[in-house]
């Protein structure tokens, strides 16, 4: 990635290096950046308040440093984000995009003079066509709002971070967020078919399409997703909907091993217990996998953590507990065969839910998941590893290894179906030597993710916690590659500098 050009005056100077509530500089300084932005934002758009500017320098992500933002701008139009960018590029000022900051990886952490850029005021759904089954929406419509917004019109967009109910349209693109519906439904970038971006130098792009097929040229909508803002501003996005599934209904399944609950998982994918169809010009064949709509892990201290957040009487006595979740025309069906195979996996205790609202319950706890765990101890290093879920049980077991190495906590929720695991290393930050080994710890759980042939982020991205892993994983040629597609569009290096790489 390029360096930020050297300014071309003292008073820039002072923007870059961030110096905007510094004795002396206050004054004089700031101004200068603050007034260009002033002159076509209307009123209340731009912050300065030390106080109130301080509060946008983080998303959720522990021990990732941040700096002081020099000014926070909440424009509400493109031309807005337009304006922000030209005024960055030529004061030569760090930008760093921002929906809910609800991340976990530090991607949307300020760096020291920057102009925080928060998407969040361009919250308008501008179109939901049931014909094209898309939504067009602003970057900083509310997951859970576009949910309930197309559900009036018997439509889904599945996405669904645990987050859902704060997260941004834009934080998901820019993370290419996943969710619990992931196993069935895919991610988000199964579902971003267009974008507007203005580009560091305030110039609006369009990529991508509104139709259902589309192969025109480099697929740079793909590119922009999960890009961290460090390619451009999203200002407006197609995605794709799907019609509503029905109701789905969840069964809880009680292991004595996480080993024993991954088995699960496998026998859960694989064809078994699925009936033979009959082929076209006869013969018959097995039917491919069960297709859940979910199908979680939570292990023993999760499991706790959760209870003792929120009282939510899940079994303690288990040490893996399996969710797994059917929206078919016949949910019940579907839960029996699944409990069957878990019972051939050595569950102990098999319960479906009886209606979707017991259904909601467990999905509601399995989402507490990392908030409890942040209550263990104070703090929490959350992996994101994902691996083959036919290595699930090697990463599990790999978990506990390493937990029982470091002597400390390390409690794993799981996108199972997914094979994406979250180790989060439960620790307090006020003593040096359990955060050196959280630390180290949580670095030893990618090796691993790595080594199964996984890879160190499926849903939250590299921000600042992961940078090293990400040169690892992409090796030299990879990452070159990747510094030239930054460079190509961020040719200052101003866009969310200090990320990814
Ligand atoms: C979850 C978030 C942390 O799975 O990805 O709850
Ligand atoms: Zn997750």
């Amino acid at each position: 990635m390029s360096r930020i050009e050297a300014p071309r005056d003292e008073d820039d100077a002072a923007h870059v290096a961030g110096t905007a509530h510094a004795a002396g500089a206050a004054t004089a300084v700031p101004g200068t950046l603050v007034e260009r932005l002033r002159a076509a934002l209307p009123d209340g758009a731009v912050l300065t308040d030390p106080d109130v500017t301080a509060s946008y320098a983080h998303d959720m992500a522990s021990f990732c440093p941040a700096g002081a933002p020099a000014v926070v701008v909440l424009p509400r139009t493109v031309e807005d984000v337009q304006h922000v960018m030209r005024t960055a590029t030529e004061l030569r000022v760090p930008v760093v995009p921002q929906g809910a900051r609800t991340g976990l990886s530090g991607g949307a952490n300020a760096t020291d003079g920057c102009i925080v850029l928060s998407l969040t005021k361009m919250d308008r759904i501008l179109e939901i066509d049931p014909v094209d089954r898309v939504a067009v929406v602003e970057p900083g419509v509310v997951n859970a709002a576009l949910s309930r917004a197309v559900n009036e019109h018997g439509l889904s967009y599945p996405p669904d971070p645990s987050s859902w109910e704060t997260c941004t349209i834009g934080g998901n693109i820019g993370t290419a967020s996943g969710g619990l519906c992931c196993v069935k439904y895919g991610v988000t970038a199964e579902y971003v078919l267009g974008l507007d971006v203005v580009l560091a130098d305030g110039r609006l792009m369009s990529t991508g399409r509104r139709t259902a097929k589309g192969v025109a040229g480099y697929d740079l909508t793909r590119l922009f997703v999960g890009s961290e803002g460090s390619l451009g501003i999203v200002v407006r996005a197609v995605l794709a909907l799907r019609p509503e599934p029905p109701e789905q209904l969840v069964l809880a399944a009680e292991f004595p091993s996480a080993a024993a609950a991954c088995d699960a998982v496998c026998r859960i994918m694989r064809t078994e217990g699925r009936e033979a169809l009959p082929r076209k010009g006869g013969g018959g064949r097995r039917e491919g996998g069960h297709v859940p709509s979910l199908l979680e892990l939570m292990d023993r201290t999760t499991v706790k953590a959760v209870n003792d957040l929120a009282r939510m009487g899940l079994p303690e006595t288990t040490e893996a507990l399996l969710l797994a979740a059917f929206d078919t025309a016949d949910p019940a069906t579907d839960l029996a065969a699944v409990g069957a195979l878990c019972e051939a996996a050595g569950a102990t205790r098999v319960v479906p839910a009886d209606d979707a609202a017991e259904s909601e319950l467990l999905l509601q706890a399995r989402r507490l998941s990392l908030t409890a765990l942040e209550a263990v101890k104070g703090t929490t290093m959350i992996d994101d590893v994902c691996v083959p879920r036919s290595r699930l049980g090697d990463m599990l077991e790999g978990v506990e290894r390493i937990a029982a190495k470091y002597g400390l906590t390390i409690g794993v929720c799981a996108h199972a179906g997914d094979g994406n695991t979250h180790p989060t290393v439960c620790f307090d930050a006020t003593d040096p030597d359990e955060s050196r080994r959280a630390r180290e710890s949580f670095d030893e759980i990618m090796a691993l993710g790595l080594e199964l042939g996984g890879t160190i982020t499926g849903e939250h991205g590299v921000g600042v916690l992961k940078k090293e892993w990400l040169a690892r994983e992409l090796g030299p040629v990879g990452l070159e590659m990747q510094r030239a597609v930054k460079q190509a569009f961020d040719p200052l290096g101003i866009l969310n500098p200090g990320k990814l790489f």
